[in-house]
């Protein structure tokens, strides 16, 4: 009779400690695991394009794809007239290049790419004052990949997961000796 009076108190106080901990790992998990997914969506590019089909095996350099105009802005991202330089007919066997030329080419559209990288609209970037670092230095390293990286949309603000944080332009501005007054970046 008393052991067992005993045992439950004691089961009593112990209660409120284990509440905590499942609450305490619970949060963990949730925050670790759980928020990201909450947070992010997932999306795929438009058209499967693999950079290592076209830089590696058909050797073609950077800048056809990606260049500056004259005046020095970034062309960025190649339109579907320039990929159909190649793709004016479906050449080779894979579905997805098909899928290009039906549905772009043939139909005069333009891919809506997914930019890993791009900025809220206050933010000032330009590329030729960066033009001395690597892509990568910024950039996912998309160069070498045969599927484009998953694209992870912040349900919030609408931006990409790998658009770069004020903190980081800054901490290499810094390193290199280049100005951090805010109207540089917003204009
Ligand atoms: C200099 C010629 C050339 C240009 C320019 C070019 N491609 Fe290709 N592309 C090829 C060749 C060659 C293949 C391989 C075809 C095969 O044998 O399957 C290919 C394959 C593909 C494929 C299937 C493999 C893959 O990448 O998943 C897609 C999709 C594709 N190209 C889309 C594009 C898009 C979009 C552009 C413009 C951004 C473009 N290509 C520009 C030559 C070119
Ligand atoms: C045939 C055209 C083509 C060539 C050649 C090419 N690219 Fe691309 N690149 C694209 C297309 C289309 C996209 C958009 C889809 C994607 O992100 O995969 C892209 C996206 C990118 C991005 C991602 C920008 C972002 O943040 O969303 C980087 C970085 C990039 N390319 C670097 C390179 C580098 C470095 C090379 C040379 C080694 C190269 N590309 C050669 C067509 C090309
Ligand atoms: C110092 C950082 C940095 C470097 C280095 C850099 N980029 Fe970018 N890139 C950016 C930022 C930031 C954006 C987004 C600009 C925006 O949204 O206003 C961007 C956007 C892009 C885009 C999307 C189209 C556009 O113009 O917005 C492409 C394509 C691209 N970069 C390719 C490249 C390639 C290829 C290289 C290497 C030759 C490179 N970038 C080097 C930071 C960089
Ligand atoms: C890898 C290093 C590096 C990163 C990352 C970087 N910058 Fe820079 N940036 C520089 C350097 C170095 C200069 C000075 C270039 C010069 O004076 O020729 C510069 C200059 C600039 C300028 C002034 C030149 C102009 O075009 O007016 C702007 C604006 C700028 N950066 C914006 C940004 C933004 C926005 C980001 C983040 C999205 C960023 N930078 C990330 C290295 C970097
Ligand atoms: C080297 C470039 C750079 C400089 C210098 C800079 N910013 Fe930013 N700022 C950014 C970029 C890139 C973003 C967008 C990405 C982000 O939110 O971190 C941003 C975002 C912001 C935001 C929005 C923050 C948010 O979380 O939505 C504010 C506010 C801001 N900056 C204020 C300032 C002020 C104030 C200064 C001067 C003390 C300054 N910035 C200097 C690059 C810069």
């Amino acid at each position: 009779m008393e052991g067992k009076k005993v045992a439950k108190t004691k089961s009593c106080a112990v209660l409120p400690f284990v509440t905590f901990i499942v609450g305490f790992v619970g949060a963990l998990v949730l925050g670790w695991w759980g928020f990201p997914k909450v947070l992010y969506s997932e999306k795929a590019q438009p058209i499967r394009f693999s950079h290592k089909i076209h830089v590696e095996d058909q050797g073609m350099d950077c800048e056809q794809c990606h260049s500056f105009r004259e005046d020095g802005s970034y062309a960025g991202l190649p339109t579907t007239e320039q990929c159909a330089e190649c793709h004016s007919e479906v050449m080779g066997e894979d579905p997805e290049e098909q899928k290009f030329v039906e549905e772009y080419v043939n139909q005069n559209r333009e891919v809506g790419w997914l930019v890993y990288q791009k900025q809220p609209d206050n933010v000032y970037f330009s590329h030729i004052a960066h033009q001395d670092f690597e892509c990568s230095e910024c950039h996912l390293d998309v160069a070498d990949t045969d599927t484009p990286p998953v694209f992870y949309e912040n349900k919030l603000s609408g931006y990409s997961k790998n658009t770069m944080k004020m903190w980081q332009c800054e901490r290499c501005h810094a390193q290199n000796g280049a100005s951090n007054a805010c109207y540089i970046c917003h204009k």
